[in-house]
């Protein structure tokens, strides 16, 4: 593994060891282990998107694993005026040890691996959101014990969330059940992948894909950079809620998850984001275990 850019690229055997890791990390920091595991090691963080979780959880893991964060925004780069992506990769392999990259075009993540020489580590596209993702599954398995079994249910956007989310969980061997809007389903190169699997179903009823599910997961409707598609993705997102309804189809000791921000009685109800807060605040805590674990697997 030399960058994470995508679910896709992962094997299942790489995606169990980075969580293998990651609870040996979190272990570690509730006993006051200390793991300087990439001692003078620098990492730049290129945000071209707002962050509160992805920014904060990938500075103070660089700086728990001995190394150096620097936030790079991209307002004040030279990237934001236009230099090209693959000049900005070539100068920055010459200071760094990785790039955390947040920003709109998968392109230009794949184009920095490509044209640089040092990790690459994807903090957020259009296309997809593998740390996040990487903080869920390691979340699923501390509350459930294992994968094996079970069923995830997203309701909502055919989103970055959900792309990575459905490969994600069927590399683990979950089932997964997507409830879109007929005109906001996932892209073909995700649902080729999904339509692989027997155990994978895409509907546009979210009481569907809620039975019997053991983990419920949303997003927004809206996601950064659709801002002016606000109102019209209210209208096309009305129903595709988690709210009770939603849960007593799913299983009794359901689950529930976001990526947080959260738009209450929106994608999720009050009611329901607030009994599920403990999974919900553990997998924003998660953010930190998984991604210095994918910190040490591609810097150390
Ligand atoms: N979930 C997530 O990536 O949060 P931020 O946008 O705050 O980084
Ligand atoms: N789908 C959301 C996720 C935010 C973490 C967005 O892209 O804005």
């Amino acid at each position: 593994m030399k960058h994470l850019l995508k679910m896709l690229d992962l094997s299942t055997q790489e995606i169990t060891e980075i969580l293998d890791l990651a609870d040996q990390l979190k272990y570690e920091l509730k006993h006051n282990i200390p793991h300087p595991l990439l001692k003078g090691k620098t990492l730049g963080m290129i945000f071209q998107k707002a962050s509160t979780r992805t920014r904060v959880s990938f500075e103070t893991g660089m700086y728990q694993l001995g190394g150096y964060p620097l936030f790079l925004s991209s307002n004040d780069l030279q990237i934001g005026r236009g230099e090209p992506v693959q000049d900005t990769a070539r100068v920055l392999s010459r200071y760094l040890s990785g790039i955390m990259i947040r920003t709109f075009e998968q392109s230009e993540v794949e184009a920095l691996a490509q044209h640089g020489s040092i990790p690459i580590i994807n903090g957020l596209t259009d296309f997809c959101h593998p740390c996040q993702v990487l903080a869920d599954l390691m979340t699923i398995r501390e509350f459930k014990g294992s994968f094996d079994g079970l069923k995830m249910c997203f309701i909502g956007d055919g989103n970055n969330m959900a792309n990575s989310l459905i490969v994600g969980c069927l590399k683990v061997g979950m089932a997964v059940s997507v409830a879109c809007p007929d005109d906001y389903q996932p892209p073909k190169q995700i649902l080729d992948f999904a339509n692989q699997y027997s155990c994978f179903e895409l509907t546009n009823s979210p009481a569907e894909a809620a039975k019997n599910a053991d983990v419920l997961i949303t997003d927004v409707w809206a996601s950064m950079g659709q801002e002016g598609e606000a109102e019209k993705r209210k209208k096309a997102f009305a129903g595709y809620q988690i709210n009770d309804d939603i849960m007593a189809l799913a299983k009794s000791d359901a689950m529930v998850l976001h990526c947080l921000p959260a738009h209450r009685e929106e994608e999720i109800t009050e009611k329901v984001f607030e009994e599920h807060a403990k999974e919900i605040f553990e997998e924003a805590e998660n953010r930190l275990h998984a991604q210095k674990a994918v910190m040490v697997k591609l810097m150390s």
